[in-house]
C-alpha cells in the first residue's frame, strides 16, 4: 500500500527507544537532526509555538526584551525560533545532549549560546543559581528523555517567582511515566518549592489522516502545556 508522507514519518519517528540509557537516547538524535524540522513539519507539531506564545502571555514587553531564557532540550532550535517570533529578544541559551540536534539548532543562528548536556539527577546544569527568568521545555519531559526528579534541578536554575512553561504529551505507552511526573509535582508543590499556575490542553500534532494500520488511538496527540512558578523558599 502506498504510504503517505504522514505515516512514513510515523513509521520512523514514533518507535519505542531500545532503552534508558542517555548515550542510546543521544544517538537516535543524533541521526535524525538533519530530517527533524522536516519530520515535525509533516507532523503539524506546533508545541514550541503553544510554548511560546504562553510564555509570552505571561510576561510584559519589557520582560521579553530583556529577560535571559534557558531552552532546556533546545533541540534544533524549534523552540529557540517560537521565541523569538513571540517577542523574546534577549538572551536565550539553548541546552541539549544532542550534539547534531545542537548543530542545526546553532547554525540558524536563534541562541545567545549553546551548551551539549544531557540532564540527569546525577548530571545537574551547568548553570549557577538563579540563573534565568524563565526556562521553557518543549517536549523534553517525557518516559526516556527527562526524567521527573529533574524538575527540582532546573527550579535550581530559575530566579524566584520565574516560570518554567513546559510542554508534555502522556500517550498510551508513557502511563507510568505520567504518574511518576504528577508525584513529583505534588512534592515539590508540597515541599513549598512552586506551584502549578496552570495546565492547558492542545493539540500537539495532526494525526487523523495517519492510516488505520498504525492504530493509533487519536487521544494520543494531544498534550498539555503546563506553567509552573517557583516559589521563593529556595
Ligand atoms: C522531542 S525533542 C524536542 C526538541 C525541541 N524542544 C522541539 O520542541 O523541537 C527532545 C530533545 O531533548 C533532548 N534531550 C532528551 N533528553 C535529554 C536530556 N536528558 N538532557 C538533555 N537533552 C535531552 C534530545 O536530544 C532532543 O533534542
Amino acid at each position: 500500500m502506498t504510504q503517505t508522507p504522514l505515516d512514513e514519518v510515523y513509521r520512523k519517528t514514533f518507535h519505542v527507544f531500545p532503552n534508558d540509557n542517555p548515550a542510546d537516547i543521544m544517538k537516535y538524535y543524533n541521526k535524525n537532526g538533519t530530517t527533524y524540522d522536516s519530520t515535525m513539519k509533516t507532523m503539524t507539531y506546533i508545541a514550541p509555538d503553544v510554548a511560546a506564545q504562553k510564555a509570552a502571555s505571561l510576561v510584559s514587553d519589557k520582560q521579553k526584551e530583556n529577560f535571559k531564557l534557558l531552552d532546556l532540550g533546545a533541540g534544533t532550535g524549534l523552540s529557540g525560533a517560537a521565541l523569538r517570533r513571540s517577542g523574546f529578544l534577549g538572551n536565550i541559551s539553548a541546552l541539549d545532549g544532542s550534539a547534531e540536534m545542537l548543530k542545526v539548532a546553532t547554525e540558524k543562528g536563534i541562541y545567545s549560546d549553546s551548551t551539549e548536556h544531557i540532564l540527569t539527577s546525577s548530571n545537574p546544569l551547568p548553570y549557577p543559581d538563579h540563573s534565568f527568568e524563565m526556562v521553557v521545555s518543549v517536549a523534553t519531559f517525557t518516559k526516556h528523555l527527562m526524567e521527573p526528579d529533574c524538575l527540582e534541578e532546573v527550579l535550581r536554575v530559575l530566579k524566584p517567582h520565574s516560570y518554567m512553561i513546559i510542554t508534555i504529551r502522556m500517550y498510551s505507552e508513557v502511563q507510568d511515566y505520567k504518574v511518576r511526573f504528577y508525584d513529583e509535582l505534588d512534592r515539590l508543590e508540597a515541599a513549598g518549592l512552586m506551584k502549578i499556575c496552570s495546565s492547558e490542553k492542545f493539540p500537539y500534532y495532526k494525526w487523523d489522516k495517519i492510516s488505520d494500520e498504525f492504530k493509533v488511538n487519536l487521544a494520543d496527540q494531544y498534550g498539555d502545556v503546563l506553567v509552573l512558578q517557583k516559589l521563593d523558599i529556595n
